[in-house]
């Protein structure tokens, strides 16, 4: 077999490996070991080896490679709108996997709406092909991307997600990465120089949930990153925060969705879904710890308040105070059926207020600090694919019923 041929295979396996496998894991790292090697070899007598992917054919600089005639990764790539790979240069390995990542994340769940496929990494490039169709040795310089965010194919895998966890009682940890990798692509959408939040707008009240999951799965990476957490931590807080609220699906959404007050059994029932959250994530077999941990105690306050009530005052888990600031900031800032959604300020102003009873005094100022730096970059997104609800509850539309409740 060729180089060419080989490194395309060794790549096809790292994303394989990738999707199937956790950072770290020793297969993972093999995988992508090989297909770094692979890509050092074809380099060494191409340095700038081109591939491109036209239905059935893999086209290397201008010669097919008709050995890889049945190799549909080609196909696949081609369609989440690849049509062309080159490596301007070297690369260094963290890149390579960082393009990886890329890469699948656009295979699984495109982040990407049709019309903006280009994207351009230092000296890694991918994007469609000319109109023209022309593959000359020298190809125009790709432009640098502009991203159209749809979040729709992430919502929804989340609400299927969802009915999974409610029909079958299991969570499938392997949606729940991809939605995570998707969305930290999409925030790193303008070739990683400059972060944005893309945060969905609620439609319907009974989308809630997923529409809350998704925006503190961003807003919980984003703070990760702001106080320079690992790739890997803010993924696993990315995980944490898209799940933190799972015990919900175990909640009627008449109550849900209440407009007036809750009665003392709802509300019961409503402080049950950490600790429900909790024992749905542990049963995954998958390590997912923090997840645990976040789900169980992203209401408790950092005086002791909140719930669930715990008998002897212990200092909750980093990622959940994290957690809890990015929790409330959404709840606060989305029109709920008792009340409309608080402004910027007003919300900010709630935060800092509660600075040091409720939430942790340093992750809260990191939190406000990074809303007032990065509040240009945010993308309000509309869910255009949600399902369209049953009649509102009656007096859905009245605000401030039940006054000022709290209950993200
Ligand atoms: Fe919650
Ligand atoms: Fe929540």
């Amino acid at each position: 077999m060729s180089d060419p041929a080989r490194f395309l295979n060794a790549f096809a396996q790292a994303l394989a490996a990738m999707a199937l496998y956790r950072d770290q894991h020793p297969a993972r790292e093999r995988a992508v070991d090989l297909a770094y090697q692979q890509l050092q070899d074809l380099q060494s007598d191409t340095p700038r080896p081109l591939f491109t992917f036209l239905g059935d054919e893999v086209v290397f600089g201008q010669i097919p490679l008709r050995e890889l005639k049945a190799w549909d990764c080609g196909k696949r790539l081609a369609q989440a709108g690849i049509q062309r790979l080159e490596f301007e240069d070297r690369v260094g390995r963290d890149e390579f996997v960082g393009f990886l990542d890329e890469v699948l994340a656009r295979l699984t769940l495109s982040a990407i709406s049709t019309e903006a496929r280009q994207m351009r990494r230092s000296s890694i490039r991918f994007g469609a092909v000319g109109l023209k169709g022309e593959t000359d040795t020298a190809p125009e310089p790709l432009p640098t991307a502009t991203i159209a965010f749809s979040l729709g194919e992430e919502a929804d895998t989340l609400r299927w997600l969802q009915d999974e966890v409610q029909t079958k009682g299991t969570v499938p940890l392997l949606e729940a990465e991809a939605v995570v990798r998707s969305l930290a692509v999409a925030m790193h959408g303008g070739g990683g120089r400059q972060i944005m939040l893309p945060l969905l707008q609620l439609k319907e009240f009974d989308q809630y949930t997923t529409t809350h999951s998704m925006n503190v799965a961003v807003l919980s990476m984003a703070l990760a990153e702001f106080l320079g957490l690992s790739t890997t931590d803010v993924r696993s807080f990315g995980i944490a925060g898209l799940l933190h609220d799972i015990g919900k699906i175990k909640i009627p959404l008449d109550v849900l969705t209440k407009p007036g007050k809750l009665t003392d059994e709802e509300r019961a029932l409503m402080n049950e879904h950490p600790a429900a959250g909790a024992r749905l994530l542990l049963e995954v077999e998958e390590d997912l710890d923090l997840a645990v941990v976040v789900a169980y105690e992203h209401h408790i306050m950092i005086n002791g308040g909140g719930y669930p009530v715990l008998h002897y005052a212990r200092d909750c888990h980093h990622a959940s105070k994290l957690v809890h600031v990015c929790d409330v900031y959404d709840a606060l800032r989305t029109r709920r059926p008792y009340r409309e959604a608080w402004s910027f300020e007003k919300t900010l102003g709630y935060l800092a207020e509660r600075s040091g009873l409720e939430f942790e005094p340093e992750l809260c100022a990191a939190f406000v600090r990074m809303m007032r730096q990065w509040e240009p970059h945010v993308a309000l997104v509309a869910d255009e694919r949600a399902p369209v609800a049953a009649p509102a509850p009656s007096g859905a539309a009245k605000s401030e019923q039940a006054g000022v409740s709290l209950g993200p």
